[in-house]
């Protein structure tokens, strides 16, 4: 088996970047319509109302989450386990795929908790992570190319 074999093919790149570009502008997009929103909560400004855009955009990113749920799977066979075998696992993976793990937990938790005190913890994790989750994959990328 050759290094090269752990690159993505084009189709998995174009899936892979289309699909998690999507599912990150939808997350953050919807937190800045959703905090713009809530300025000025404590008296004048904010009328409860949500913006309209709000639904539309958790449906994209519910729907995008779905899909790298299935990219995810594709990655095991094709990336993580060939990069493993050929022992080219180092730190950052450990940083990927347990940040991977802990968005699809707390998305579960997103969709099913019925505590609100909890739901506003995991909805803060939830979208702090995520926000980091681009840095997280570009120096997975940068670490795993280093160590051919
Ligand atoms: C056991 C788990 C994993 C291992 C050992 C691993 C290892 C590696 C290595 C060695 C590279 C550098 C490949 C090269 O350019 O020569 C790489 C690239 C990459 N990894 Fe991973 N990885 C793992 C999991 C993941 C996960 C979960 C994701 C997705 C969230 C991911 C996304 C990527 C991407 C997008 C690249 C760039 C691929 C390319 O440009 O062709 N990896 N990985
Ligand atoms: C790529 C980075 C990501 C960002 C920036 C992000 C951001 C967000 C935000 C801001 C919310 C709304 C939180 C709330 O309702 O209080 C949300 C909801 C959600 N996210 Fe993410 N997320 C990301 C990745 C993921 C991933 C990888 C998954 C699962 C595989 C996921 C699954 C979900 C689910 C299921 C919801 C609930 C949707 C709903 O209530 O209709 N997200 N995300």
């Amino acid at each position: 088996m050759r290094g090269k074999d752990v690159r993505f093919s084009q189709w998995l790149n174009v899936w892979f970047y289309g699909v998690f570009s999507v599912l990150f502008f939808s997350g953050v997009i919807w937190l800045v319509v959703h905090n713009a929103g809530t300025v000025g909560t404590e008296g004048e400004g904010f009328d409860g109302q949500v913006s309209p855009l709000e639904p539309w955009l958790l449906k994209i990113h519910g729907a995008a989450a779905m899909g790298s749920l299935v990219i995810l799977g594709v990655l095991i066979p094709s990336h993580m386990q060939r990069a493993w075998q050929l022992k080219r696992n180092h730190f950052p993976t450990v940083a990927i795929v347990g940040l991977c793990l802990l968005m699809a937990i707390s998305g579960y938790g997103l969709y099913y908790c019925g505590s609100d005190a909890w739901r506003a913890w995991i909805s803060g994790f939830h979208s702090v992570a995520g926000c980091a989750l681009p840095l997280v994959l570009v120096w997975h990328i940068f670490s795993g190319r280093k160590r051919k």
